[in-house]
């Protein structure tokens, strides 16, 4: 048998998480968010009173994460994404991190993992790739509506702004930026709902299997 990978990337709030999801369920795949294994880095130092910027301290952290024990709940929070956006930045976080995300998508049956660099860097080989994006309008109208619904308050303008700085700190990095990876299926969800995208993708899929 294959080891059958789905890999997903893309900018904050397109939609990869939950289409991850679904196709994880679909497919009868394991799915990992890597963007909880930076997160959980960045709560660890930041529980601890700990500089976001000590490589050395970070990596240690990054090595000692255990990916059973990540709680999407106590990890959400907009200040910790700031955060993991940071810790992403430094080679040997990422290298550590990317050590556990490659021996999670190498465990049988396959998985889908989704993240900002899973098809250029962690998963090159993935059978599908895909790459999600929506305007950057549309993906704040998301992230405002998400915590809303929750109870939260928030500004529209101020997410918009927050988002592209973390775009542009995502994309900009030298080490493992996200991008698309070259082979990868582009999936614009800023005029179709997540339903749509899932049925693209799903055709994609089925037709490589
Ligand atoms: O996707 P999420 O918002 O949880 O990711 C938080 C941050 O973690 C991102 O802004 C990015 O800097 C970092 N990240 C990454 N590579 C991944 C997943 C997330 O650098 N594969």
């Amino acid at each position: 048998t294959v080891q059958l990978v789905i890999a997903l990337d893309g900018p904050a709030a397109a939609g990869k998480g939950t289409l991850s999801r679904k196709l994880a369920e679909h497919y009868g795949l394991r799915h990992l968010d890597t963007g909880l294994t930076y997160r959980a880095t960045a709560k660890a130092l930041i529980d601890r009173g700990l500089p976001l910027d000590d490589e050395d301290l970070a990596a240690g952290i990054a090595r000692g994460l255990e990916l059973s024990g990540l709680d999407r709940a106590v990890l959400s929070a907009h200040k910790i994404g700031e955060a993991a956006s940071k810790v992403a930045v430094m080679p040997k976080v990422r290298q550590a991190l990317v050590e556990a995300q490659r021996e999670f998508a190498a465990t049988p049956p396959g998985a889908v993992l989704d993240g900002r660099d899973i098809g250029t860097v962690v998963c090159p080989d993935a059978l599908i790739k895909f790459y999600v994006t929506a305007s950057p309008e549309v993906r704040a109208k998301r992230r405002y509506q998400e915590i809303i619904g929750q109870g939260g308050t928030a500004e529209l303008p101020e997410i918009l702004a927050d988002l592209q700085k973390r775009d542009a700190r995502d994309a900009g990095r030298a080490d493992s930026p996200l991008k698309p990876a070259a082979d990868a299926h582009m999936v614009d969800t800023t005029d179709q709902g997540i339903e749509e995208a899932f049925e693209t993708a799903r055709t994609i899929i089925d037709k490589a299997l």
